[in-house]
């Protein structure tokens, strides 16, 4: 039996074990779902080990296990490590959801769950497509998973792992599906990924709440003051104007973006699936290049006051915001973190106090095309597609992938299969069954092409 045949008798099951593990809501930011997380990674475990590996294990750590598994079939053939999460984004606000986040449901050939795509449905494509090859006796090469539960509270414990755990995770590739691809038709490999800062504002003003009236005009409101110190990070021509900010940031010749700009992208269905009129960025770059070599600044959420049902005239004692930078190479994420704190230190008035917490931080990573793993990816495309797949820098941040090169030295191939519209980290996110089954398929042509070229070189 063929692999192929192999996923084509199974996909029934392949769907339901995924459902399976989308019931389980392993929300990592959220304490509350701790046991649940543990859970999730305790069926990831079981499933690794009923698809065949050698042994699996649960590597504690500070916070969320990792699932650790191994296959060596032998010592002289190229070994895959598998890296994925199965933690989740909270599902929030869940009234916005049309089905239950945590009740999968296929509809229009869609699963639709928190997960469904990120990235519990992309993760579990390489577990299938590891026992389909084990089934039909056609693994090439020794394989390795890493499966994380702290992606998303960004990767804190796995960093600690990966230094200790240098000669465990040995490998010739880190395979990862947790990206996407342009469209159905159009497969394309991610070569870029922004990095990250993200930080927490705290603006306090009087030391209560106050009558707005009594109070109001008199004294500095810590919302308005909040407000103006974040619109001011930015000029009209969409660039951030803390100085200093652009220094490292890394300029593409024209004959880059010319490339760059061959990739099929339609502005007019963009804006239509968003419903808006008119995009907006800094000027002078297309939307492709805003999302994939520009960075960006944003307000993740911004709170304070009253915020009840009808009004109540109230001058706050404080305001929040958490606000986030992409950064792309060679930015770097600790200098960009103390940079914004520094700029609401300085120039905030004497009227109020500001406290800025930095959170988790991450750094832009940028692969080769060149590479072995590069090579076989584009060719596993080939062969399921019929298409050779079209290099992509994305606007997402997977902070480890940086790591993984930087400690590992081994290359990561960011082989995802989403789509931008799968609404991940949104009210319900989904993912086409089109995408995980072809996706299993293509994992697996992975790992023949991977072991040919690896011979050759
Ligand atoms: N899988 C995403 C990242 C992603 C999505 C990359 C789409 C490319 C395309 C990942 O799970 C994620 O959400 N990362 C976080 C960063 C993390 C530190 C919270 C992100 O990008 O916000
Ligand atoms: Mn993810
Ligand atoms: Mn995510």
């Amino acid at each position: 039996m063929t692999t192929l045949e192999y996923l084509n008798d199974h996909k029934d099951k392949f769907l339901n074990e995924l459902l399976d593990l989308l019931r389980i809501p392993s929300v990592s930011a959220d304490k509350k779902f701790d046991g649940d997380v543990r859970n999730a990674a305790m069926f990831v475990k079981d499933q690794l080990i009923a698809a065949g590996v050698d042994y699996a294990e649960l590597c504690e750590t500070k916070g969320h296990p990792i699932v650790y598994a191994e296959k060596i079939i032998d010592s002289t053939f190229p070994t895959v490590l598998v890296y994925g999460h199965y933690d989740v984004q909270p599902a929030d606000p869940y009234e916005l959801w049309d089905h239950p986040p945590f009740e999968p449901i296929v509809k229009n050939d869609r699963i639709y769950a928190r997960g469904a795509c990120d990235d519990k449905g992309q993760m579990y494509m390489h577990v299938k497509a590891f026992e389909a090859m084990i089934e039909t006796n056609t693994l090439t090469c020794n394989v390795k998973f890493m499966i994380e539960g702290e992606e998303e509270v960004g990767s804190d414990n796995l960093e600690a792992f990966i230094k200790e755990e240098k000669q465990k995770l040995l490998a010739d590739v880190i395979l990862i599906s947790d990206t996407s691809i342009i469209n159905n038709d159009t497969p394309s490999i991610t070569v870029g990924l922004r990095g990250l800062s993200y930080l927490e504002v705290e603006v306090t003003g009087p030391n209560k709440d106050l009558h707005s009236g009594v109070y109001g005009g008199a004294i500095a409101n810590p919302i308005n003051i909040l407000t103006k110190l974040i619109a001011d990070m930015q000029d009209e021509e969409g660039r951030i104007t803390l100085p200093g900010f652009y220094d490292d940031v890394l300029e593409y010749s024209e004959a880059q973006r010319a490339e760059m700009a061959k990739a099929p992208f339609d502005l007019d269905h963009y804006k239509k699936e968003l419903n808006i009129e008119e995009v907006k960025g800094e000027k002078g770059f297309s939307t492709i290049e805003r999302v994939g070599i520009r960075p960006c600044l944003d307000v993740n959420g911004i709170w304070g006051g009253y915020t009840g049902p009808g009004s109540k005239t109230v001058l706050p004692s404080k305001a929040f915001a958490k606000i986030s930078t992409r950064l792309v190479s060679n930015q770097n994420s600790g200098k960009i973190t103390q940079m914004i704190i520094k700029y609401f230190e300085e120039n905030a008035p004497k009227s109020v106090k500001v406290k800025v917490t930095p959170h988790h931080g991450g750094t832009p990573a940028v692969v080769s095309t060149h590479s072995n793993g590069y090579q076989a990816a584009s060719k596993a495309f080939e062969q399921s597609w019929g298409k050779t797949p079209i290099p992509t820098m994305e606007g997402g941040s997977i902070p480890i992938v940086a790591l993984f090169m930087q400690e590992l030295k081994i290359e990561p191939i960011l082989l995802g299969f989403g789509l931008d519209s799968d609404d991940i980290h949104s009210p319900n996110e989904s993912y086409g069954l089109f995408n995980y089954y072809k996706g299993i398929e293509t994992i697996a042509y992975f790992y023949g092409h991977f072991s040919q070229i690896s011979k050759k070189s």
